[in-house]
């Protein structure tokens, strides 16, 4: 059960002081009956809420798949550009956020929801959660490199060590400029930069492919997204269940 006024706030109807005029001045029926008293208790899924004659149905949780863009920050404001939220135009609920943050010039997957149990699980380190990333990167990216990633490496300051954890590098090409697939269980700032930078390399390119089971889907382009199918969002929650604490 919630009270009326958050139901119509949640579903970015209006502010809770907007919303409560509206119930207020009349606009609000709750199975053909109206509604003046912004407490009133609703049944979620159950009773039907209209505003103006339009239905208003509930969702709870909203889960999206977005291929990040270069060029836009993963926060929910931005005093100065774009945010991931600003791209996810079918939105219902207004408490989206992006499950962990991509750098402004990393792509790829990028889960926004309002599910903070489930970001909540995915991000923890204690979770042990595979992140998979391809980088297009500067210089030859040598078998040597890939035993140092294996044994986790430093990237913070030989005063100030900051060990990260094992990471599994696959070289996919080698040569002046390489490719590479880089799976890690962590999420520590600019990481995967700073992994390549600790044996003297540079990223070029960025991008996120995997978070767990749930993989950036190949259709969608730079700053397209899409829901999470139920068989997504069921493997990610399943996969939750048996991690270590
Ligand atoms: N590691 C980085 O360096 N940047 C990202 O955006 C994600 C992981």
């Amino acid at each position: 059960m919630i009270r009326l006024d958050k139901y119509l706030a949640d579903m970015g109807i209006g502010t809770r002081q907007e919303v409560k005029r509206y119930i207020r001045k009349g606009q609000i029926r709750v199975n053909e009956t109206l509604v003046l008293t912004p407490e009133t208790k609703i049944r979620e899924g159950e009773d039907e809420v209209w505003i103006d004659g339009r239905p208003v149905g509930y969702v709870s949780c909203e889960y999206y798949m977005l291929n990040k863009p270069s060029g836009v920050v993963s926060a929910t404001q931005d005093s100065r550009g774009k945010t991931v939220i600003d791209l996810i135009q079918e939105q219902k609920r207004k408490d989206l956020f992006p499950v962990g943050r991509l750098d402004k010039d990393t792509e790829g997957l990028l889960l926004i929801t309002n599910d903070g149990q489930l970001a909540h699980n995915l991000l923890s380190p204690k979770k042990h959660v595979d992140k998979t990333y391809y980088a297009r990167i500067q210089g030859r990216v040598t078998r040597e490199d890939a035993e140092r990633f294996a044994g986790g490496l430093n990237i913070g300051t030989d005063d100030n060590e900051e060990r990260t954890g094992p990471g599994i590098l696959e070289i996919l090409r080698s040569g002046e400029e390489s490719e590479i697939r880089l799976t890690i269980q962590e999420g520590k700032y600019h990481q995967v930069k700073r992994m390549f930078e600790a044996v003297g390399k540079k990223v070029l390119y960025l991008k996120r492919e995997r978070m767990g089971t749930l993989y950036l889907d190949k259709e969608l382009k730079p700053g397209e997204y899409r829901r999470l199918t139920d068989k997504e969002l069921d493997e990610l929650k399943e996969s939750q269940k048996g991690v270590r604490r």
